[in-house]
């Protein structure tokens, strides 16, 4: 698989000559069917963490991670690992690393590139609070629920697609703690300018973040 950074340079000289495409999706390796810790000692293991090495995640342990938290698990119906009310499958998952945010795309699984380079400080806070250990993770998770998917934008519309964010959070939670990876859930991070970044509908909701990585 090529390297992100290579894909970012590939798409300035694509959209540079005029030649842009939608289709520059970021394939990921197969996700695993088997591995990690089993049920019980995941539960006994699951912890926050907040300091992480600095060396990018694997190929497979990135594919295991976002299959974990949003992958099609039953391809004849396309229903996710994560569940959703009504199956209505409204959080977005972005990805931010060094090298730029993309878009995780469960039908392919695969990634789209979204923004170039270092966005992580947008995770980590504001300017008035902010926790630097978020720009020691390689990798952090961003889940964007997305009430306006339901027939009616409502109170209930809302409870739900924040629930969801929630529900997937634990998942990756969850998979963290099976495969030894360190990982916190985060409220904290700057909605204003994330909204900006990413392009996102009025109604959209950054709910949670979830810095990740190998242990220190
Ligand atoms: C909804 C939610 C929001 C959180 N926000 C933050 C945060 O902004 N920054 C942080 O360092 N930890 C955050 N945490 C992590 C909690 O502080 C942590 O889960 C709690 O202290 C319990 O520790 P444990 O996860 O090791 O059991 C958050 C956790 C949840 C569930």
């Amino acid at each position: 698989m090529l390297s992100l950074k290579r894909i970012f340079l590939i798409m300035a000289i694509t959209i540079s000559g005029s030649l842009a495409s939608a289709e520059n999706y970021i394939p990921l390796v197969q996700p695993s069917k088997t591995g990690g810790l089993s049920i019980m000692e995941t539960l006994w293991n699951r912890h926050s963490d907040r300091e992480f090495s600095d060396k990018m995640l694997s190929n497979q342990d990135l594919s295991d991670l976002l299959f974990a938290a949003s992958g099609i698990n039953r391809v004849e119906d396309g229903k996710l690992t994560s569940p959703t009310a009504l199956n209505k499958q409204e959080i977005d998952l972005y990805v931010f690393t060094k090298e730029g945010v993309f878009k995780y795309i469960p039908q392919g699984h695969r990634l789209q590139p979204v923004a170039e380079g270092d966005q992580r400080a947008l995770v980590a806070g504001t300017p008035q609070f902010s926790q630097d250990f978020v720009l020691t993770a390689p990798v952090c998770l961003l889940t964007v629920a997305n009430p306006q998917k339901f027939d009616q934008m409502s109170e209930m519309a809302t409870m739900m697609a924040v629930t969801d964010a929630g529900i997937m959070s634990e998942n990756i939670c969850l998979f963290c703690a099976g495969r030894g990876l360190s990982v916190v859930p985060r409220a904290t991070m700057d909605r204003d300018a994330i909204s900006k970044l990413l392009n996102l509908p009025e109604e959209a909701i950054a709910v949670l973040n979830l810095p990740v990585g190998y242990p220190k």
